[in-house]
């Protein structure tokens, strides 16, 4: 089956939603995704975006049926001070009936052909630890554990932790 891989664009926010939806499923966190259409088109597509897109996508199965997204990369640029530029890959994603066909590895191509371009010298990314699939795909392709190797423990403030920390707002 042919595929094809290409930028997001702004009418593709449902399709991005319903992947990163799947993706969550998958993961048994599909509860854990708040986020609209209206957030993905402000935050990916506005002045300053904050993600960006690579979409693969296929031909339906009849000649009148058009294109199909099945499946995606969400990255966006990090800074680390001690090595510098380095792209982040959020979330990855192929549709079930269409893994196992190089998609997955044609995105990753992709994405490292963009990081050389933008002179990268990493791509991070955290994957579930019992998404043993994934570490293995990763792993295959040299990818280094660094919570195993160097023991970095993953944090975050959440929104409640903000706003305690945060100037209060004046009344
Ligand atoms: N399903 C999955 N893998 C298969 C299948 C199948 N039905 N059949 C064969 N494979 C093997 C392939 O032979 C290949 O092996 P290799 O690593 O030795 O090359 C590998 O699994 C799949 O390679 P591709 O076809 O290039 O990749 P694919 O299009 O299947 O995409 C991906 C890989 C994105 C990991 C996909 O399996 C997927 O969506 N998995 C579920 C979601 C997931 O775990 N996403 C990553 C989360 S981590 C993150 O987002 C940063």
């Amino acid at each position: 089956m042919e595929y094809k891989l290409r930028k997001a664009e702004p009418r593709d926010v449902s399709d991005i939603l319903r992947l990163v939806k799947e993706l969550a499923k998958y993961e048994e966190m599909e509860h854990h995704v708040l986020l609209t259409e209206k957030e993905l088109l402000e935050d990916g597509f506005g002045d300053t975006p904050f993600y960006h897109c690579i979409i693969a996508e296929i031909q339906g199965e009849n000649s009148s049926d058009g294109l199909k997204v099945v499946g995606f990369a969400m990255y966006y640029f990090t800074y680390d001070p001690w090595i510098g530029k380095q792209l982040y890959l959020e979330d990855f994603y192929v549709m079930e009936p269409y893994r196992g066909m190089g998609i997955g590895s044609e995105l990753l191509r992709h994405l490292s052909d963009l990081a050389m371009k933008m002179r990268c010298n990493g791509m991070m990314f955290v994957v579930a630890e019992n998404n043993e699939p994934s570490v293995q795909f990763y792993k295959r392709r040299g990818a280094e554990d660094l919570s195993q190797e160097e023991g970095w423990r993953l944090f975050r403030f959440n929104k409640n932790s903000l706003v305690k920390m945060a100037t209060p707002a004046e009344e």
